[in-house]
């Protein structure tokens, strides 16, 4: 089974990425062929700083070997060390409806702000199904949020295949990576960087006190009965098994647990749950010179994949010459 996935690097994983993608996408590289790579080509349509992007871009690699992701076993690449993808995205663009692109809610959306619409915004879904179809992928693990990239990625490749009449593409799968648990921020609402209501995964302590601490509480006195479907022991819940988090509902329940006590335990958890990750990533970050090593083999790897896919896609599409020379019939 081939599994492939991109990441966007954006910056300061926090626990609900761990949660809701990293740690899925890791332990599927024990369940088959596992491609990942760093959509630095994607970020272009939202970040513009060069350096920033270099760095997020690296942090990204270590994030995820840091998570356990072994670069011998998966393929981990960055996405503009194999520019054939932009070739493909050409050859596909050609073959994608404009009213399909027009129809992509991360487009709409920008219309509707009324804010200034780039190309790359409207192609970005093109680049997507490139990214994809060149490995011809059985599944790909996403977020809901991209359901629709996935769908248009299928209709791109069966256009694709209709027009040259061959079955160069085949269909991928999404695999929608259901959030194994709510991750709320500490404001309540789902954690997301936009919200600024993030606990970053490898935060100093110091930042991580800070936000733990600042999760919001309603004003319940100790002795009373607490609330426990909230965002302060869904993050605890977290961090806890499942008969632990039975005894702390029941004290919850039972009045005479203080928010302050859940919290300081809470930091002392997710402290040590990070800590041998933490550990990890700042040996490799002693290492640059290795990740960037793992990511040069992971685009070697992911290029004899590929080049095969895209050679059949350029030869049904009639370009370059034929196969083994011969003259095309007058
Ligand atoms: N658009 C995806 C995201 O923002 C990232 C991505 C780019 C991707 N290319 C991909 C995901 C190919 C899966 C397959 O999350």
């Amino acid at each position: 089974m081939r599994i492939l996935s991109g990441i966007q690097p954006s910056g300061e994983p926090h626990i609900g990425n761990y949660f809701g993608a990293m740690r899925q996408h890791v332990e599927l590289q024990e369940r088959g062929e596992a491609i990942f790579f760093l959509a630095d080509y994607h970020s272009m349509t939202t970040i513009r700083d060069a350096a920033e992007r270099r760095r997020f871009t690296l942090e990204l690699a270590l994030d995820y070997l840091a998570c356990g992701l072994d670069p011998k076993r998966a393929i981990l690449y960055r996405q503009s060390d194999l520019p054939e993808l932009c070739e493909l995205a050409w050859i596909l663009s050609t073959v994608t409806p404009m009213g399909l692109l027009e129809r992509a809610h991360s487009y709409k959306d920008k219309i509707a702000a009324g804010v200034p619409v780039y190309h790359g915004l409207l192609a970005y879904p093109v680049l997507m199904a490139a990214d994809i179809l060149i490995y011809n992928p059985d599944i790909v693990p996403v977020g809901q949020d991209q359901k629709q990239h996935l769908e248009m990625t299928r209709d791109i490749a069966g256009a694709f295949n209709h027009t040259y009449g061959r079955e160069v593409f085949k269909l991928p799968e999404a695999m929608i990576l259901e959030e194994v648990a709510v991750v709320p921020g500490t404001d309540g609402r789902k954690m997301s960087k936009s919200y600024a209501n993030t606990i970053r995964m490898f935060a100093p302590e110091a930042e991580l006190k800070k936000a733990v601490m600042g999760i919001v509480t309603d004003s319940t006195p100790v002795d009373r009965p607490k609330d426990t479907a909230t965002a302060l022991f869904q993050l605890w819940s977290l961090f806890a098994t499942p008969a632990e988090r039975e005894a702390l509902c029941a004290r919850a329940r039972a009045g005479g647990l203080g928010y302050g006590e859940v919290k300081k335990d809470l930091l002392a958890r997710i402290w040590g749950y990070f800590a041998p990750l933490r550990e990890r990533r700042a040996e490799l970050a002693r290492h640059k010179g290795d990740v960037e090593d793992a990511l040069a083999d992971g685009v070697r790897r992911a290029r004899a994949l590929a080049q095969p896919v895209l050679d059949a896609a350029r030869d049904a599409a009639g370009l370059g010459p034929a196969p083994g020379g011969s003259l095309p019939e007058p």
